[in-house]
């Protein structure tokens, strides 16, 4: 099994819609994938297809002291996506304690899970900055991807991005971390000029696939389609088929 956490201190630049189309497209590629929402907000089902009318996920599971990762459903793409599940607040801070001070719970949910696949890639989604989530999750992670738009916002959280690596990667030394650039766009000058500077700032460490803008993303998610199967020959399709045979490499 092979763990890559999903990460950015920012909201809104593409996490989800990347952990999704890479969950798809490393499934393509035929290898098995368990997706994961580690975000409260409970909307990656929302790519899959999944009935929006089932609560169940991995928070409800804990709080009910069933397995963690025991709500996991098979989606129509072939993809295992264990939801996040629906709690109210007092319950989010309940679950969020029991993750803080158990990080390990997460990688032994994980694992149970893929006990049967030890070629399975888990792809765990987190909402942005640092939280319970983002330490259980680097707590059990090969790979964090830490996802950037090529705009000013994006560049100023990079030290903040570094310093987590740092500390993560000096606990545990086998965790890797690549940066994805999101929402490339050859048209805007500004867009270019930011992502010639990130390259030249972050050199190897970003990946030399990007994700281009387009539009057939967002008309994917609201008919609950990958991009891949709405439009296979899109920009953005082709995008995610390069990144996640990178992802793949990195992956054995
Ligand atoms: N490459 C892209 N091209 C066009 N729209 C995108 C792209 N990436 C993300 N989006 C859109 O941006 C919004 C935020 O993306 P999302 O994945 O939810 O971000 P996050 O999980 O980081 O908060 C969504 O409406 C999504 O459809
Ligand atoms: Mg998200």
């Amino acid at each position: 099994m092979s763990v890559v956490v999903v990460a950015s201190m920012k909201g809104g630049v593409g996490k989800t819609t990347t952990t999704a189309n890479l969950a798809f497209a490393l499934s393509r590629l035929g290898r098995p994938v368990l997706v994961v929402d580690l975000d409260p907000q409970n909307s990656l089902f929302l790519h899959f297809g999944l009935d929006g009318s089932n609560r169940d996920g991995l928070a409800v599971a804990a709080l009910d002291g069933r397995p963690w990762h025991s709500p996991a459903l098979m989606s129509d793409s072939g993809v295992l996506c264990l939801p996040y599940g629906l709690l109210r607040g007092e319950q989010v801070a309940r679950f969020e304690r029991l993750l803080n001070e158990n990080p390990q719970a997460l990688g032994e949910a994980l694992r149970a899970a893929c006990a049967a696949e030890p070629e399975a890639i888990v792809l765990i989604d987190t909402p942005p900055g640092p939280s319970p989530y983002l330490k259980a999750a680097f707590e059990c992670a090969d790979l964090a991807l830490l996802v950037l738009l090529a705009d000013g916002g994006s560049y100023a959280t990079i030290p903040a991005m570094e310093a987590w690596v740092d500390e993560w990667h000096s606990q545990r030394p086998g965790l890797r971390a690549a940066y994805v650039l999101n929402q490339t766009d050859a048209s805007s000058p500004l867009a270019r000029d930011v992502a010639e500077v990130l390259r030249q700032r972050l050199a190897h460490r970003l990946l030399p696939v990007g994700i281009h803008r387009d539009e057939a993303i967002g008309e994917a998610l609201a008919v609950q389609q990958s991009v891949i199967e709405y439009d296979p020959h899109c920009r953005a399709s082709l995008d995610f088929r390069q990144l996640a045979a990178a992802v793949a490499r990195e992956c054995p």
